[in-house]
Order: C-alpha cells, then sequence, then structure tokens
C-alpha cells in the first residue's frame, strides 16, 4: 500500500494512496483544510452552541492525525474537555507518520509533542493528556460497533469518486445513528447527492462556504 508524501499550497505535508489514487488533504493545504472544516464548522460551532459541555467526538479515518492534533489545541486553548474516538483502516506506520515532518509547521509549538505521542497510542488504547482523552481504534467503520452516542462527527473518507461507498445511505446512516440528537456531522464534501441522503435520513442540513478551492461544504445537524 503505497503512500508518496506530498507538501499541500500552505506549506503543510499530506499523502498521495497508490490504493486509492487520492489525496488525503485538498492541494491548497492540510492544515488549512482540517482547521477550517473541521474544527471552525464541526468543533468551534458545536461549542458554541453547548457552552461548558463536553464533547465526544468521532472521527471518520485518522490518517495523518492531523485532525485529532488540531482538536486536542482547541479543547486546550478552550479549557474545555473532550473524549475523542478516531477509527482507521489502513493506519500509517510511524515511520510514514516521521516521514511528514509535520513538527516543521505544526501551530502552537508548546502542545507539538502531543502530535507524536497520539500515534505512539497502540490500537485499541487511549491516552489522557490534560482534558483531551483520545482513543484509537483500527477497523472498518462499517463493521465496528459503536456504542456512544456522539456530538461532534468529522467525516473525512475519501473522495466520491474514490471511495464512492463510503458516501451511500449506509455509510451516512451509521453515521446518524451513532450521532447524539443535535449532533454535527461535518465534512469537505458538498456532493448533491449525499446531501440529499443526509435530509432523508433525518438530518438538517447548511451548505457552508468551503476551504480554500472549494465552493461549497457541508454541515448536518441531527434532528432532535
Ligand atoms: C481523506 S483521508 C483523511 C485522513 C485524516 N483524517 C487526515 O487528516 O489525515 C481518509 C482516511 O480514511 C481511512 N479509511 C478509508 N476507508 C475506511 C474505512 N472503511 N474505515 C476506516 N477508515 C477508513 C483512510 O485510510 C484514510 O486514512
Amino acid at each position: 500500500m503505497k503512500r508518496i508524501r506530498i507538501t499541500t499550497e500552505d506549506g503543510s505535508p499530506s499523502f498521495y494512496s497508490e490504493q486509492f489514487n487520492e489525496i488525503y488533504h485538498s492541494k491548497k493545504g492540510a492544515i488549512t483544510e482540517s482547521d477550517y472544516v473541521y474544527i471552525n464548522k464541526g468543533l468551534a460551532h458545536w461549542s458554541s452552541q453547548n457552552k461548558q459541555m463536553s464533547p465526544k467526538i468521532f472521527e471518520m479515518g485518522l490518517g495523518t492525525g492531523l485532525n485529532a492534533y488540531l482538536s486536542y489545541i482547541f479543547v486546550v486553548d478552550h479549557k474545555i474537555s473532550c473524549e475523542y474516538f478516531a477509527v482507521e483502516k489502513y493506519p500509517l506506520s510511524f515511520e510514514e507518520v516521521k516521514s511528514l515532518d509535520m513538527q516543521d509547521v505544526l501551530p502552537d509549538s508548546e502542545h507539538k509533542h502531543f502530535f507524536d505521542q497520539l500515534h505512539m497510542v497502540d490500537w485499541g488504547g487511549s491516552l489522557l493528556q490534560k482534558e483531551f482523552l483520545f482513543k484509537k481504534i483500527k477497523g472498518d467503520f462499517f463493521t465496528l460497533d459503536f456504542d456512544n452516542q456522539f456530538d461532534v462527527l468529522y467525516y473525512d473518507a475519501f473522495g466520491y469518486h474514490a471511495q464512492p461507498e463510503m458516501w451511500h445511505e449506509t455509510a451516512l446512516q451509521k453515521c446518524h445513528d451513532i450521532l447524539a440528537p443535535g449532533g454535527v456531522w461535518v465534512s469537505y464534501c458538498a456532493k448533491g447527492s449525499v446531501r440529499r441522503i443526509l435530509e432523508k435520513i433525518g438530518f438538517w442540513l447548511e451548505r457552508l462556504e468551503g476551504p480554500p478551492g472549494k465552493r461549497e461544504m457541508l454541515r448536518a445537524i441531527k434532528k432532535v
């Protein structure tokens, strides 16, 4: 399973996956996309609506760990607590993680150590750092059972042409099932068919301005 390191336009690294013929982040900027789509439009949005509460966050596809790292910074900066569950079917090796040299570009030098730490956690294990409880699960999103009700769901699958099954009703229904009422599903995707399925299965949809290079993105709130 070959992955090739690339540098995106904001200077942050990502991978190109030969298996999926797809890159892990937007070419316009890995950190820029992650911060805008998942932190600002997902976690920060939920937090603004749920003052003083501790979100349970689910990430579909841990990959490079960028979303988890940026979530940690948000949680520490905002003095909240959180539980973070990340699932990954095709984990990066630690050598691949190191080859990214992510440390050179990560924001917030005080907390950079957390990026390596999250990758050192055993699959199936967890790490509590400050008020951030991080759990890592190796497996397939389709077959894993989750008994949690999550508040924020980062849906960071590869794009429709690379992984169409991730954007069909079965997968999106599973997202709905594992979210708490009022929970936020967020993704860089803006595809019309995805939006229509999300509406049909019980989400209230928002079409938001996308990150650089994308006109739109989607945020979906599970109806109460
Ligand atoms: C677009 S990449 C995003 C990765 C990550 N969020 C990041 O910021 O680096 C999609 C990720 O989903 C993972 N993935 C693909 N299919 C999956 C599945 N069925 N279950 C769990 N993870 C999956 C891939 O291995 C990859 O790491």
